[in-house]
């Protein structure tokens, strides 16, 4: 269809999302579609792998999709669909599960911590599959680049060894091996109230969550937790923290955080230095949330997915013929 190359990346509709999955993933995707033929969708049979209620995936699911749109997704750039909407994710991923090994999924720390707390008897199957499922995701549209957060890297390096594996026993370039690219600052933001663990969508007090109101926002930032200095640097391992607030104030300047660093080498305040990192984010969420909801009023969210589903149907479906072709299966008009 077009020579460009291709991106393809995917938000999972389970609770409410963060500043984390903002800056490491969403904030990102509106750059990548100048560049790239783009493909993002709502991974909405990835949520159903730990138990949630049926309203509430819903409408997360709606949620996301306006979030996209307020991201800057421009619809003639960017395929936005529902994981759902296309079926060869769920035929792809029958096939691929038979090229994947029980070691290899066992050790993704996603399954690992997930499962950790859990009765090992009663561990979901689609919980321990879940990154084959990611694998089809991604390999039905043939990216050269996945832009994820740092925490997901490790799912697309499965999926490169995948398509090492498959290209290598069918002897042909069946699959284009995909890259993930993760944001140079902030691939990986971490909890307000405890900075040594990730933000993840199930904190209230250390998250950010983009459906905050202002003053929670700013408040949530005033309050997150510090070392009892008072300098202002980037330390992980010492000043978890300030490195956090540092990471967040710097990607969301588009800066480096050596560049952040030296902006606040004369403020000697925590208090001062918080109130300034809470102003940016503001600054960037406010009129990202009155987008959102502005979106999400409208209608055009079920005439955005259903131009989506057409376009990323023709896509998958090519490549699943292909698949299945070499796989030996019976392919008949
Ligand atoms: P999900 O829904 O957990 O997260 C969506 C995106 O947000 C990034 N992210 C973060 N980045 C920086 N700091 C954080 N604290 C943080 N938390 C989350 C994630 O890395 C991700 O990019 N398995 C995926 C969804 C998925 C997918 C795919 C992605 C399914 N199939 C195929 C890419 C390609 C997930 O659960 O992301």
């Amino acid at each position: 269809m077009c020579n460009m190359k291709r991106s393809l990346s995917g938000i999972k509709p389970t609770g409410n999302l963060t500043l984390g999955n903002y800056i490491g993933a969403l904030r990102g995707f509106k750059k990548v579609q100048e560049e790239y033929e783009s493909f993002i969708f709502v991974a909405d049979l990835h949520a159903l792998t730990l138990p949630i209620d049926p309203q509430a995936l819903r409408s997360n699911t709606k949620d996301i999709v306006a979030f996209y749109l307020a991201a800057g997704l421009d619809v003639n750039k960017t395929s936005i669909f529902l994981q759902s909407d296309v079926p060869a994710h769920s035929e792809l991923n029958s096939i691929l599960i038979n090229y994947l090994y029980m070691g290899e999924l066992s050790r993704m720390t996603q399954f690992k911590d997930k499962s950790a707390k859990m009765n090992h008897e009663a561990i979901g199957v689609g919980l321990f599959a879940y990154p084959v499922l990611m694998c089809a995701d991604i390999l039905l549209y043939q990216p050269d680049i996945v832009p994820v957060g740092e925490d997901q890297r490790q799912h697309v390096e499965l999926c490169r060894d995948l398509v090492h594996r498959f290209n290598t026993r069918y002897s042909k370039e069946i699959f284009i091996m995909p890259k993930a690219v993760t944001p140079k600052v902030g691939a990986r933001i971490m909890s307000l109230s405890d900075p040594t663990k990730k933000m993840s969508k199930s904190d209230p007090k250390g998250d950010i969550f983009l459906k905050d109101e202002p003053n929670v926002i700013r408040k949530k930032i005033m309050s997150a937790i510090t070392d009892t200095g008072s300098d202002i640097f980037y330390d992980p391992e010492n000043k978890p923290g300030i490195s956090n607030l540092l990471q967040i104030y710097a990607a969301l300047s588009d800066i480096s955080i050596e560049e952040a660093q030296a902006k606040f080498k004369d403020i000697h305040q925590y208090g001062e230095f918080k109130k300034i990192v809470a102003d940016k984010v503001l600054e960037e969420l406010v009129p990202f949330q009155e987008r959102y909801k502005e979106f999400l009023n409208n209608k055009t969210i079920n005439d955005v997915l259903n131009a989506g589903k057409d376009k990323a149907r023709y896509f998958a479906n090519k490549t699943l013929t292909k698949v299945k072709k070499t796989v030996g299966l019976y392919v008949h008009e």
